[in-house]
């Protein structure tokens, strides 16, 4: 008998609903929440009520999708955490209300987790290179920058991470400072694209091992572009693309130089990279370029499966699903975890 899965993601300004049958993706729905980019960042009362709006809209259009009817469901599997608890709660709620009213097992996933485990899905006519255990994964996201070697589905260990901001964080918060929209990320991606990356020079962190930091390079961002901005009131309409692609080729370097470090002393050659910031152009393209220069085998995600979406959920559902790994109704949501 066939394995279907629904997945349900809610962990901050997304809500998500996905369906998967024996491993193979039949529907992802997002429903984006732009009623935060006039307040330049996620309001989380605002980001749970939408998500209250959502859910049933979006769980309904998913199944539909997938032409799978709700009692052929084998189990309902939700993101736990980490996110915005009130976010949470609405998606946590809904798996388990849902689970209960068709006595069906519910399955509790780590958002985290799920987006390494994004690399599995699968989907029908086209070819997924999956990678092989053990390999890294570099996660980079607006609340997250860790390199994390992955020995199994459900075995993560975490070699290095920030110690202050993410880099996605560093990312939007340098955005604001140009008076960008929110996210920032996508439109210093589209800026930076225009712009010479060798233009200006921010200063990198030094701090020991595999961890990152990206604190000091947004204080840099901010101070220089204050100095610059005395000389010229309108510097940064004047250097928007080359502001833009130094800021992006600065935080491709940190990132990478770390993950070199790591692939060496783990003399591992499979690399993923996975979360929000792996929609990076410049990103992406240091990616391939390593796998050149390196020798890497490298997994780089469908853009659909690098921001949140609840694919990722129905795939880390799918796979503790087949070692029965479920939890019971009582589990609570979660806001701050690491990986399991
Ligand atoms: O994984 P994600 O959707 O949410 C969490 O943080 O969990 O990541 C969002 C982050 C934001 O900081 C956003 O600016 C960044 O990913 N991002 C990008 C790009 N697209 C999204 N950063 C750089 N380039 C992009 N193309």
């Amino acid at each position: 008998m066939s394995v279907i899965i629904l997945g349900i993601e809610s962990s901050c300004d997304d809500t998500s609903a996905a369906v998967i049958r024996d491993g193979l993706l039949l529907s992802n729905v997002v429903a984006s929440q732009a009623i935060h980019e006039s307040y330049g960042g996620v309001v989380p009362e605002l980001a749970s009520r939408a998500h209250q709006q959502n859910i049933v809209p979006v769980v309904h259009e998913a199944l539909k999708r997938a032409g799978v009817s709700k009692e052929e469901l084998s189990a309902v599997a939700f993101t736990r955490g980490p996110g915005l608890m009130g976010s949470l709660l609405v998606g946590v709620s809904f798996a388990k209300g849902f689970a209960r009213s068709l006595n069906i097992p519910l399955i509790d996933v780590n958002h985290l987790n799920a987006h390494v485990l994004a690399h599995f899905i699968k989907e029908e006519n086209e070819m997924t290179k999956q990678p092989t255990f053990p390999f890294l994964c570099l996660l980079v996201s607006g609340g997250n920058s860790q390199i994390i070697l992955v020995k199994a589905y459900n075995e993560m260990e975490v070699l290095g991470q920030t110690i202050d901001d993410a880099a996605g964080e560093a990312i939007d918060k340098c955005s604001k400072v140009m008076g960008l929209g929110y996210p920032g990320g996508p439109i210093i991606d589209r800026l930076a694209r225009q712009g010479n990356p060798k233009a200006f020079s921010f200063s990198k962190p030094h701090i020991p091992g595999l961890n990152y930091s990206f604190s000091g390079l947004k204080t840099s961002f901010l101070y220089s572009l204050r100095d610059w901005i005395k000389e010229d009131p309108d510097f940064i309409e004047h250097h928007k693309m080359d502001l833009a692609a130094s800021l992006e080729a600065t935080i491709v370097d940190i990132l990478m130089d770390k993950l070199r470090k790591a692939a060496k002393q783990s003399n591992i050659k499979e690399i993923a990279i996975a979360g929000g910031v792996s929609a990076n152009n410049g990103l992406r393209n240091a990616f391939r370029e390593h796998a050149l220069k390196y020798g890497w085998e490298v997994y780089i995600p469908k853009f659909s499966y690098t921001t949140d979406n609840a694919a990722m959920i129905a795939i880390t559902g799918y796979l503790k699903y087949l070692d029965k790994d479920f939890c019971s109704i009582e589990l609570p949501a979660y806001s701050r975890v690491t990986l399991q």
